[in-house]
């Protein structure tokens, strides 16, 4: 996983639960470099599960709302540092259609170490679409935080509905998204 994922985590711990939570988290997970990341490294996904985990059990926060939360901060995070990225998208739907086939397509060329999901993406009507995820890593708390980050950032209000086809392994789900009328 990209050390941007990683470096932009615990940024947010320091803000949200201060210095010494990060500090505590970086101990107690017992990481390989002892929490030292650099933006363009790439590092195993399992580091960042271990640091969400710690960070649940220090805050008494669940796993899921800690990672969507993650996720609604993450997304304005890399829209702000890929802006070539967006330079057609001008709403959430247009970017969950272009999300696998242009947006993570051209992460890949950035980054050939970077390890994405797959997604495919069904419109079926004009406030209607289907997004469903695919990955080995199990981020679908993840992707639903991307998901409403990219909503919120277009202040555009969408229902959410979300089907685990991975036996809750969060592997493999369909997220059912709905545009509010505006
Ligand atoms: C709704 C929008 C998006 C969703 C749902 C989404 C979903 C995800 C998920 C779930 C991952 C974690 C890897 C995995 O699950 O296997 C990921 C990784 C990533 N995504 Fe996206 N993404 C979105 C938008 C974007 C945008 C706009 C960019 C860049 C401009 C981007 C760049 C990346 C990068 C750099 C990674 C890290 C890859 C790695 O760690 O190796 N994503 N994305």
């Amino acid at each position: 996983m990209k050390g941007l994922v990683f470096t932009e985590f615990l940024e947010l711990v320091e803000e949200r639960f201060g210095v010494e939570v990060a500090d505590q988290i970086i101990t107690t997970s017992r990481l390989p470099n002892d929490g030292a990341y650099t933006a363009i490294g790439t590092y195993d996904h399992g580091e960042l599960v271990r640091l969400v985990l710690a960070l649940s059990r220090a805050s008494g926060t669940d796993v899921p709302t800690l990672v969507a939360t993650f996720g609604e901060h993450l997304f304005e995070r890399l829209i702000a540092s890929h802006p070539a990225l967006m330079e057609e998208v001008r709403d959430a739907f247009s970017l969950f259609e272009r999300l696998h086939g242009v947006i993570h397509a051209e992460v890949l060329k950035l980054y050939p170490a970077a390890e994405l999901p797959e997604f495919e993406c069904t419109r079926l009507t004009d406030d209607r679409l289907v997004l469903e995820y695919h990955s080995p890593r199990g981020f679908a708390d993840l992707a639903e935080g991307l998901i409403r980050g990219c909503a919120a950032h277009f202040g555009e209000p969408i229902a959410v509905e979300r089907e685990d086809l991975s036996d809750g392994r969060g592997t493999n789900v369909r997220f059912a998204i709905r545009r509010a009328a505006a």
